[in-house]
C-alpha cells in the first residue's frame, strides 16, 4: 500500500510514497515533535485540528497493523483501563528528601557550611521547589522504560502506564546525544486550574474533595485506570539527572541538555556565584510564584558541580549539597461567619471556621480548622471577627489571628458546644488534653461511617472498591451498621442500588473476600482503636502475636513493649475491656478475618540480637534502612536512635554522621557494617 500526504505548510512531509508502518513511524516521530512543542515549549506549530488528523491517522493504522504495538506510541497517552495493582520497585538511587528552611539567615549558614567544606570555588544552581508529587523516570535507549513514585524513598509504586499519558513528558527523545541509560527525575504537577475543575466536578458529584493540587496530582497518578488519569491534564518539570554517563560536570549543564533531549524544565532556573545572588533569585521568585499556573512552596538551592557534590556527601536522609528554602505561608483576612462541627472517627468533635470566601495561595478558602476549644477560647473569637487565615505546608487553612475589630463586645461570643451536633450526646473531655469528644461511638453516625472507611481504606484492609459515596448508601440503607456487617453482604441486594453495577457490585465482594488475608498488624490497625496508627499495631502485633493475648494482656504488659506508652496501653485495654468490642471481634474471626501473625513471620523470629540496642547509620547498599530495621526487631533487638553508653553497636553504613562517629569512638561502640552485620544473622 503506498501513501501519499502533502502539507508544504508546516513541511510535515511532501509527496512521499512509502508503506504503512513506514508511515506510522513517521507519524510517531511527528507527534512526538508537535507534543513537544505544545506541552513543553508551549509554542504549538500546528493547530489543534491537524494535530488531531495526525494522531487519528496514526491510531487508524496502529489499529489495521496491531504488530507495530509500542507502549510509547503518542496514541497511548490516551492510557488504558485495565484495572491493575501497582507492581513495588526498588530504586537503583534512594529518593532522600531536603533539609528545609524558613530563614535567609539559614541558608547564610547552608551556603558557609558548603564554602568551609569545599574550600575552593563554587557555583549554585537555583531552582522552584514545585509542590507536587515526586517521580523517577528511567530511559533506555531515548525511550521511557519505567516511572515510579517516590514511595518511601527506597522503593516506590511502577505508575508507569499512568506517566505515559502525561504529555510534557517525552516518551521518546528526540536527540541521540542523550545517555543511553539514564534516571531523570522532577515533580508531576496539577496546574491550579485542573485542579479548580476537577473539584467543582467532585463537588457536584458529592465526591470527597481534593485538598490541594499535591493531593491531587498524587491522588491522580495512583488511580488504576490510566483512561481516567489522561483526563486529568498533569504536568511535569523535571530537575535532577542519575547516571554513569551524564553530559556534563555541572547539574545546571545537564538540566539545559535535558531540556535539549526534550524534557521539560523550568526557564525560572538559574545559576548563582554570592548569597547575594541566591537572595536575589528568593524574592524575585516570592513575587513570581503567584502568577504561576502551578504551586510552589520554596525554591531548592544546589552545589552546581557533580564533583563538589560527591564531596559533600549525604546525611542519613539529604544531601548536604543541597537545602530547600520553604516560602512564608501566604495569608489572608476574612470574616468569619460562623462555627459548625465535625466529628471525626474516633468521635473527636473539631470545630471548623466558616469564612467569607477569599482567595489564598491560588484557590479560594471558604473554611478553616479552629483545631479545638482552646483556640476559640485564646482568639476569644466573636461571630463576625475579621480573621487571618494561613496555609501553610498543610492541607487545611487555619485561622492564625485575629485582627482587632470595633464592636466585638456586642457580637455573638462562639462558644464551644456540650453535645454532640450529631447525635446530641453530652461531650466529654479526657484529662490534660485539648480535644473534646462523643462518647457514643456505636451509636453516633459520622464515627460510626469514617470506622467503615478507615476500616477499607488501602493502608488497613484495602477494600479500595468501597469509596465513601458506596458506604454511606450502605449504612443509610442499613445493609452495613459496623465493619463486621461488610462480610454478610449479599450482592443481591447490592446490584439494587444507585449507581451499582452488577461488576461493581463483584468487585467489591472480592475485594472484601480478598480482605479476609490482610495480615494481623493490619487488621488490628483497621479496628481503628484510638492511638493505634500503623507503627503501634505493628509493634503490638509483634510482641504479641495473636489477638487473644492482645486481648487478654494488662496495660503494663502493654508498656513493656517498645515505644508503647501508658495513653495508648491505656487505650487498647479499654477498647478490649468493651463487650461490644469483643463481640465485634468474634464476628470478624467468623468471617475469616486473620487474627494472629502469619506462620512465617512466626517462624523466621529468632532471638539472635536480644538484649541488643542497635543504632543504624549511613547509607546502606543491600538492604533499606527500614528493612534493617525490620530485621532488627525480628531477631529480638531493639533499634534506638542515638548512641549512648548502652548502645551494643552501630550497624554503619556510608556516609555515616560524623557526630555519632566522634561519640562511637568517644564511648568505645563498635562500628558493624552491613556485610558483619547479616552474617552475623546467618550464624546458627
Ligand atoms: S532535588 C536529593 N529539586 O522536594 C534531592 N527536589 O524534600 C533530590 N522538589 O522529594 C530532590 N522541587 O519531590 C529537588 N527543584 C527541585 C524540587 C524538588 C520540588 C521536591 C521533591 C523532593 C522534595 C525534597
Amino acid at each position: 500500500m503506498k501513501y501519499i500526504f502533502q502539507n508544504k505548510k508546516h513541511n510535515l512531509v511532501s509527496l512521499i510514497f512509502m508503506n504503512e508502518k513506514e508511515r506510522i513511524l513517521e507519524l510517531r516521530e511527528l507527534l512526538h515533535r508537535h507534543n513537544h512543542n505544545y506541552y513543553v515549549l508551549n509554542a504549538p506549530t500546528i493547530s489543534d485540528m491537524e494535530f488531531d488528523m495526525l494522531m487519528r491517522e496514526l491510531q487508524d493504522l496502529e489499529e489495521k497493523n496491531p504488530d507495530t504495538f509500542d507502549a510509547n506510541s503518542p496514541t497511548q497517552r490516551v492510557g488504558s483501563d485495565i484495572t491493575k495493582e501497582f507492581k513495588q520497585v526498588q530504586h537503583k538511587y534512594p529518593m532522600l528528601s531536603l533539609g528545609n528552611t524558613y530563614s535567609k539567615e539559614e541558608v547564610a549558614d547552608f551556603y558557609n557550611r558548603v564554602k568551609r567544606a569545599l574550600n575552593d570555588d563554587f557555583e549554585l544552581c537555583c531552582e522552584l521547589k514545585f509542590d507536587g508529587t515526586s517521580i523517577s523516570l528511567t530511559y533506555s535507549q531515548g525511550a521511557l522504560v519505567q516511572a515510579v513514585t517516590r514511595g518511601d524513598g527506597e522503593k516506590g509504586d511502577d505508575v508507569t502506564a499512568n506517566v505515559r499519558t502525561i504529555r510534557s513528558i517525552p516518551l521518546r527523545l528526540s536527540s541521540r546525544d542523550c545517555p543511553s541509560e539514564f534516571e531523570i527525575r522532577g515533580e508531576i504537577l496539577m496546574p491550579w486550574s485542573v485542579f479548580d475543575t476537577l473539584n467543582n466536578e467532585r463537588k457536584e458529584n458529592g465526591e470527597p474533595l481534593f485538598a490541594n493540587p499535591r493531593n491531587a496530582a498524587s491522588g491522580t497518578l495512583k488511580l488504576q485506570d490510566s483512561t481516567q488519569v489522561a483526563k486529568r491534564s498533569l504536568d511535569a518539570y523535571l530537575y535532577f539527572l542519575l547516571g554513569d554517563e551524564l553530559p556534563a560536570e555541572g547539574h545546571y549543564e545537564n538540566l539545559m541538555a535535558a531540556a535539549q533531549w526534550g524534557f521539560k524544565i523550568s526557564e525560572n532556573t538559574c545559576k548563582c556565584k554570592t548569597l547575594e545572588q541566591v537572595f536575589a533569585f528568593i524574592d524575585r521568585m516570592d513575587v513570581k510564584r503567584k502568577t504561576l499556573p502551578f504551586a510552589t512552596d520554596g525554591i531548592v538551592i544546589k552545589v552546581n558541580s557533580l564533583r563538589q557534590q560527591k564531596h559533600l556527601g549525604y546525611t542519613a536522609k539529604s544531601p548536604r549539597w543541597a537545602i530547600a528554602y520553604k516560602f512564608q505561608a501566604e495569608t489572608a483576612v476574612t470574616r468569619l461567619n460562623s462555627v459548625s462541627y465535625h466529628v471525626g472517627r474516633t468521635g473527636v468533635v473539631t470545630p471548623v471556621a466558616n469564612l467569607e470566601p477569599v482567595q489564598l495561595s491560588g484557590t479560594v478558602v471558604k473554611r478553616a480548622s479552629l483545631h479545638n476549644s482552646d483556640i476559640i477560647e485564646k482568639f476569644n473569637l466573636h461571630i463576625g471577627d475579621m480573621v487571618r487565615v494561613e496555609k501553610g505546608g498543610e492541607i487545611i487553612p487555619k485561622i492564625t489571628g485575629v485582627e482587632p475589630t470595633d464592636g466585638q463586645e456586642q457580637r455573638e461570643k462562639i462558644l464551644f458546644v456540650s453535645h454532640c451536633p450529631k447525635c446530641g450526646t453530652m461531650l466529654v473531655r479526657e484529662p490534660g488534653e485539648a480535644a473534646y469528644y462523643c462518647p457514643n461511638d456505636s451509636g453516633c453516625a459520622p464515627q460510626q461511617k469514617a470506622r467503615i472507611e478507615h476500616f477499607v481504606s488501602r493502608d488497613a484492609m484495602n477494600i479500595d472498591s468501597m469509596g465513601p459515596e458506596t458506604i454511606e448508601m450502605l449504612y443509610s440503607l442499613g445493609l452495613v451498621k459496623d465493619v463486621a456487617d461488610l462480610y454478610t453482604l449479599d450482592p443481591a441486594d447490592m446490584i439494587f442500588l444507585p449507581r451499582m453495577g452488577t461488576k461493581s457490585a463483584e468487585n467489591m465482594v472480592l475485594g472484601i473476600a480478598a480482605s479476609k488475608n490482610v495480615p494481623f498488624e493490619r487488621v488490628l490497625f483497621a479496628l481503628g482503636i484510638r492511638y493505634v496508627g500503623e507503627t503501634v499495631a505493628k509493634r503490638l502485633a509483634t510482641a504479641f502475636k495473636n489477638i487473644d493475648s492482645l486481648m487478654s494482656a494488662t496495660i503494663q504488659q502493654m508498656m513493656d513493649v517498645e515505644e508503647i506508652g501508658e495513653r495508648i496501653a491505656t487505650s487498647v485495654h479499654r477498647f478490649f475491656s468493651q463487650e461490644k468490642n469483643i463481640l465485634l471481634i468474634q464476628r470478624l474471626r467468623a468471617a475469616g478475618l486473620t487474627f494472629e501473625l502469619s506462620s512465617e513471620v512466626l517462624g523466621e523470629r529468632t532471638e539472635k540480637l536480644k538484649g541488643k540496642s542497635i543504632v543504624i547509620s549511613g547509607v546502606f547498599e543491600k538492604h533499606s534502612r527500614d528493612e534493617y530495621k525490620a530485621m532488627i526487631e525480628k531477631h529480638g533487638g531493639k533499634n534506638v536512635g542515638s548512641v549512648s553508653k548502652a548502645t551494643s553497636f552501630i550497624l554503619a553504613g556510608e556516609n555515616m554522621g560524623p557526630s555519632k562517629m566522634e561519640k562511637a569512638q568517644k564511648l568505645g561502640v563498635p562500628l558493624v557494617n552491613e556485610d558483619e552485620f547479616l552474617a552475623m544473622l546467618e550464624r546458627e
